[in-house]
């Protein structure tokens, strides 16, 4: 065999280790399989001094050590967030080195121009780990579903969520409680905003729909909502009514543009989707040509993440510049028009607490009625709490629940705004989009 080929690997955390435990237990078969060894070089943290899981690697905490060696081909970006991680990603691409990233931060909010700087120097980005961890998502979109117009992406693409919220499902945890559980358990960050909040989710849909579209999208274009307001009582009512929760990523084509959106959402409990628990991942894909496709497996963790930035790294190393051919990225990435929240046509769970009087139910009818909402179903319990800023002691209250027909958005935020006012309504508890 010739000469190895030079890896440089940015960050060497939870991913990172993975990444170099892979190549190096894995030394052998990875150079059958390229046709030459790998040869991890140089590697950049932060503190060098601090201990670390793997012996003896070769690490630096100067970013030119890794991004100006001339024998580094390939460059494996894990360090995460946006800056220097994309900076250092334009230099290394502009070195005419491939590049393989985990980060869908950046890959999100500045895709479309880094995979342009890769193809006008001859090289490639390469970020199958961005999106679902270990499960193969990224490569089908670039290849294998080319030849369809797809008209819907429905993704669960955070297993922080996906967690908190199967355990509040399935053993009546409060959010709390769940969030401090996946923190012990190490599936949430001590800073869980990106996850709890829908921002991550919102990244990822970012970047499956640009390439499932073809489209330009910025995370901006995603309307997001996280999963801070479910309340245990939402879970009982969804069973009750033969539904699940789930943060669910959805990017659908519609006669208006794109419709992209993260939110927690009322799922039959017979679709493959509501399904999904724990750390899971999932991307259901509908193209005319294929029909329904799915993905499904870990979303995280050192060996699924590993696992697909290896088989990018391989992949890379099978097709250096100068070499061999450099596959185009073969997607045009068009202006498209992006729908408005206001505008999204669903069903919906709307949950609220009000004085069990006579009349109360009909009241809340008719401001559904004047704004053209159509009821499909009502339910009522006696006797909760009225913790709400028009609830007073003394007094009996009921939790009331309605699931609409079809109903436009902005009518039911309207709705919701004008049941808020009523005197006999204590608290509005959650309003839920249901997809069937
Ligand atoms: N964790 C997962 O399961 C997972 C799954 C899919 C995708 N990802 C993505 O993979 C990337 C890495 O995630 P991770 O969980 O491995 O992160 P992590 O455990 O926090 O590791 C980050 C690594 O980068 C280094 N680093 C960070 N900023 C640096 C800087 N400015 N200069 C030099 N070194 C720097 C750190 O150095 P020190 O070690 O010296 O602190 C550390 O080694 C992120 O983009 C993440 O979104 C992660």
């Amino acid at each position: 065999m010739s000469e190895p080929i030079g890896i440089g690997l940015l960050g060497l955390g939870v991913v990172g280790t993975g990444v170099a435990r892979t190549l190096l237990e894995k030394r052998e078969s990875i150079a059958r399989r390229v046709g030459r060894a790998l040869e991890l070089r140089r590697i950049l943290v932060r503190d060098t001094q601090r201990p670390r899981a793997l012996s003896g690697l070769p690490l630096t905490t100067d970013p030119d050590a890794v991004l100006d060696d001339p024998a580094i081909s390939v460059i494996v970006e894990v360090l995460g967030g946006e800056e220097p991680a994309h900076t250092y990603i334009r230099r290394a691409l502009a070195a005419g080195k491939h590049v393989a990233t985990a980060n869908k931060e950046v890959m999100a909010k500045h895709g479309p121009e880094l995979v342009a700087a890769a193809a006008a120097r001859g090289v490639d980005v390469a970020y199958e780990a961005s999106v679902g961890g270990g499960i193969p998502v990224i490569g089908p979109f670039r290849l294998d579903l080319l030849a369809n117009d797809i008209s819907q992406v429905t993704a669960i693409i955070n297993g922080t969520t996906n967690y908190i919220i199967t355990r509040m499902s399935q053993a009546g945890l409060d959010f709390a409680t769940a969030l401090r559980e996946a923190q012990e358990a190490g599936y949430a960050e001590p800073d869980p905003r990106n996850d709890i909040e829908g921002i991550d989710a919102a990244y990822k849909l970012a970047i499956l729909a640009t390439l499932a579209f073809h489209a330009r999208v910025h995370p901006n274009d995603v309307y997001y909502e996280g999963i801070t307001s479910l309340s245990p009582s939402d879970f009982r009512y969804a069973e009750e009514l033969g539904y699940a929760i789930k943060l669910l990523a959805i990017g659908k084509q519609t006669d208006q543009g794109l419709e992209l959106r993260v939110h927690p959402t009322f799922l039959p409990t017979s679709s493959l989707l509501a399904s999904v628990d724990g750390v899971f991942n999932a991307v259901q894909v509908d193209g005319d040509l294929v029909g329904r496709i799915q993905f499904y497996g870990r979303g995280a963790g050192a060996g699924p993440t590993s696992s697909a930035v290896v088989a990018d790294v391989i992949d890379l190393a099978q097709r250096l510049p100068g070499e061999m051919p450099i596959r185009a990225q073969a997607t045009a990435y068009e202006a498209r028009p992006i729908g408005r929240i206001e505008d999204v046509h669903t069903r919906y769970y709307l949950r609220l607490v009000a004085r069990d009087r006579p009349g109360v139910i009909a009241a809340i009818a008719s401001v559904f009625g004047q704004l053209q909402i159509s009821l499909a179903s009502i339910i009522q319990k006696e006797d909760v709490p009225a913790d709400g800023p028009n609830g007073e002691s003394g007094e009996t209250y009921a939790e009331i629940v309605f699931m609409t027909h079809r109903a436009h958005e902005a009518a039911v935020q309207q709705a919701r705004q004008r049941i808020a006012l009523l005197p006999a309504v204590a608290r509005i508890g959650s309003v839920i989009r249901v997809e069937d």
